[in-house]
C-alpha cells in the first residue's frame, strides 16, 4: 500500500506542475503582440505539448488515488468526510484541467478576448486546491 501511496503522490505533484505551468504560457500568450507571430507559434507549441503530457500525468495520479480508496478501503464509509470533500477537490482540479484544454483551444483559434491579469488571477486557483486536498487528507479535519 505504501509504495501505491507513494507513486500517488509522486504522480499527484507532477499533474499539478503542469496545471501550475499551463496558465502562465496563457499570461504569456495574452501579453504577445499581434504582430509578433513566431512568439505566439512557439507558445502555442510549448502550451499543446504541455497539455498533452498533464494530462498524461493525470491518469495515473488519479488511478492509484482510486487504488488506495477502492482497492485498500482507505476513506470508505462512515466517518470520512475528508474523503468526501477531497474528492469534490479533485472534481475541481479536472474541471480546471478541462477549462485550460478550452481556453488553448481559443489560444489557438485566435479567439481569447481575456487579459493578462485575468490569467494571473486564474493561475492562483490550483494552489488552492492542492493546499484544500492535501490539508484533507494529511489532517482529515472530518
Ligand atoms: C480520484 C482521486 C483521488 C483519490 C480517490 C485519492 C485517494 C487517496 C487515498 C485513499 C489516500 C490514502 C490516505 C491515507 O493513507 O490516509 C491518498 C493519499 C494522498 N492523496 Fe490522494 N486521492 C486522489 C487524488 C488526489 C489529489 C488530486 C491530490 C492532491 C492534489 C492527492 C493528494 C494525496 C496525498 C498528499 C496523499 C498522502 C496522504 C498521507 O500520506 O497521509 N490525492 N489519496
Amino acid at each position: 500500500m505504501l509504495w501505491v501511496k507513494s507513486f500517488h503522490i509522486v504522480f499527484v505533484a507532477s499533474w499539478f506542475a503542469g496545471l501550475f505551468y499551463l496558465p502562465r504560457i496563457f499570461v504569456n500568450l495574452a501579453m504577445v503582440p499581434p504582430e509578433s507571430v513566431a512568439e505566439r507559434e512557439r507558445l502555442l507549441l510549448m502550451a499543446r505539448k504541455l497539455m498533452r503530457f498533464t494530462s498524461l500525468l493525470a491518469v495515473p495520479a488519479l488511478a492509484l488515488g482510486l487504488w488506495l480508496w477502492l482497492g485498500y478501503g482507505i476513506g470508505r464509509g462512515a466517518g470520512n468526510g475528508w474523503m468526501h470533500a477531497k474528492l469534490f477537490v479533485v472534481l475541481l482540479a479536472l474541471g480546471y484541467h478541462h477549462t485550460c484544454g478550452v481556453m488553448l483551444g481559443q489560444f489557438s483559434r485566435g479567439a481569447n478576448r481575456r487579459g493578462h491579469v485575468w490569467y494571473r488571477w486564474f493561475n492562483e486557483a490550483p494552489v488552492i486546491l492542492l493546499v484544500a486536498a492535501v490539508v484533507l487528507v494529511v489532517v482529515k479535519p472530518f
